[in-house]
Formats: structure tokens, sequence, C-alpha cells
């Protein structure tokens, strides 16, 4: 069984060409994780979490809420990465995580994909040119990332030197705390009040108040609100106006997911 989160569409890509390739289900975690959903998940496969890369780590809403899911069936657990280009060191929390859960850890997997995060100047967004490389690059990797799965074979990641975990470990709580504040997203007059970005944000931080979103502070940066608007109606002050936005399916037919 495969289990995943994505906000811009690259984790959902990777997850559904998985489960093609494997003859395997792909869950969309999302519903589960806005509804604190603990039911039993069951998988005579191994399980494959396919996650993006949320600041050198696996973001921390589904790094918890995979803690507390009860995975029966299957020992073996493998984990896929899809990221800008640096994983970090959430191989080294994968395995840890496995070893919590006293699952057997078969590896991970990197998936080198388009950037999404499109509020912050400081990491711009490549071109259109550079994620359609990268889109055909993990179209190549795909299987043989499938087909080491299904011989069985533990995947291979790279070696974390202790430099790196000793920057992320002690950054990330302090990036979560101090990162650009929620406060600066903004709806323009062509809100229609559907509230597609309540409905696709993992944490629950929006609800809408006089059919206007309202971001409530526990912001985890996703980019899911903003690039799911049906009508562009959210920017982000100062970072995103006549940006263009990013999702995969400006890339990917909507076949393939
Ligand atoms: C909050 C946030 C933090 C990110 N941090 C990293 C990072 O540390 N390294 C990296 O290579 N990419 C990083 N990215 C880029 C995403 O991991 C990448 O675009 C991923 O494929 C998005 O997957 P999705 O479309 O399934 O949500 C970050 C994206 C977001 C939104």
């Amino acid at each position: 069984m495969i289990l995943y989160y994505s906000s811009t569409g690259n984790t959902e890509f990777i997850a559904h060409q998985l489960a093609k390739r494997l003859d395997d289900s792909a869950v969309n975690l999302l519903e589960r994780i806005k509804t604190n959903n603990m039911s039993v998940l069951k998988s005579d496969k191994p399980f494959i979490i396919c996650s993006p890369i949320y600041v050198c780590e696996m973001p921390r809403f589904l790094a918890s809420y995979l803690k507390k899911a009860i995975l029966k069936g299957n020992r073996q657990i493998y984990f896929v990465f899809t990221s800008g280009g640096y994983s970090g060191i959430a191989s080294t929390l994968a395995k840890r995580l496995a070893h919590q859960k006293k699952m057997i850890y078969m590896g991970c997997a990197d998936f080198k994909m388009p950037r999404n995060y499109i509020i912050s100047k400081r990491y711009p967004l490549q071109s259109r040119d550079e994620n359609k490389k990268r889109l055909l690059g993990a179209k190549e990797k795909l299987p043989l990332v499938a087909a080491a799965i299904k011989r069985g074979d533990r995947l291979k990641s790279r070696y974390i030197f202790l430099f790196e975990k000793l920057i992320t470990l002690p950054f990330n709580p302090i990036w979560v705390k101090y990162k650009q504040p929620d406060e600066l997203f903004y709806t323009k007059d062509t809100c229609i009040g559907c509230g597609k970005c309540a409905r696709v944000c993992p944490v629950n931080n929006i609800c809408i108040k006089n059919r206007r979103p309202v971001w409530q502070h526990k912001c985890n940066h996703c980019m899911a609100c903003i690039n799911a608007c049906p009508v562009r109606a959210i920017e982000y002050r100062g970072s995103t106006e006549g940006r263009e936005l990013y999702h995969i399916n400006k890339y990917v037919n909507k076949k393939y997911l």
C-alpha cells in the first residue's frame, strides 16, 4: 500500500506511478491527517510512504500522523521522497520512524522534482524548461525504483553527514517557529469563497469567514492553498504577485494521476 501526502502534485504523481507499476493502491492521507483518522491501514504488500521534503525532512504533520498510524499486515516499509534537490536528513528520520513502529526499514528513494516553495524570493522557482527536465528525469527513474521494490531490494539512499544532522535538527524548530508569518497571505476581490483553500490545508489552518479564507497562524507553508485556488485569488504579500505559481498539472496530463 502506498501512502502519500502531496500539496502541489509532485508526490501524488510519483505515488500513482509507483502504484501502477507495482499493481498496488495509492492512498492520499490528506483527509486522514485533517480529521485525525486513525483507522487501521492494512496491506499484504510492503508499505511505501511517499512524501515531499519540507526544510530537509518529511513534513512534521505527516511524520506525526505516521507515528500514530496503525499499519497492519506486511512489516516492510519503504520511503520515497520528492524534493527540489536536497532531501537533507529525511532518510535518517525515516529509519528512526520505521524502528519506532517496529517495522523493517527498506530504505529511501529520492526524486528531484520542480521546487514549489513560491513564497520566498530567496528560493526562486526554476524555469519551465528546468521543470520539464526534472519531470522527465523522474519518469526515467520511476521504473528503476519500482523494479527494486518489486524485487524486495533495500533502497540505497545517500550517506548523511554528521554536520547535516547537527545543522538541521536545531535549525528546523527555529524555522518552524520564526518562518515567514501566514498573516502575509491575502485574498483579492476575485475570491469566490469556494473554500477549496480550507479543504486542501493539511493542518486545518484556514477557516472561511464571510466567504473569505482566514489563516489561523499554524501554517506549515505547504503551498497547497495558494496553488489550489481555482481563480488565483490568493497571494503572499511581497513575493507572489505577478509570479507564476507551481502545480504539476501545468506539466503533466491529468490521466497520469
Ligand atoms: C515548506 C517547504 C519546504 C521545502 N524544503 C525543501 C528542502 O529542504 N529541500 C528541497 O530540495 N526542497 C524543498 N522543498 C520543495 C519540495 O520538497 C518539492 O517541490 C516537492 O516535490 C513538493 O512536493 P508536492 O508537490 O508533492 O507537495 C520545500 C517545499 C516547501 C513547501
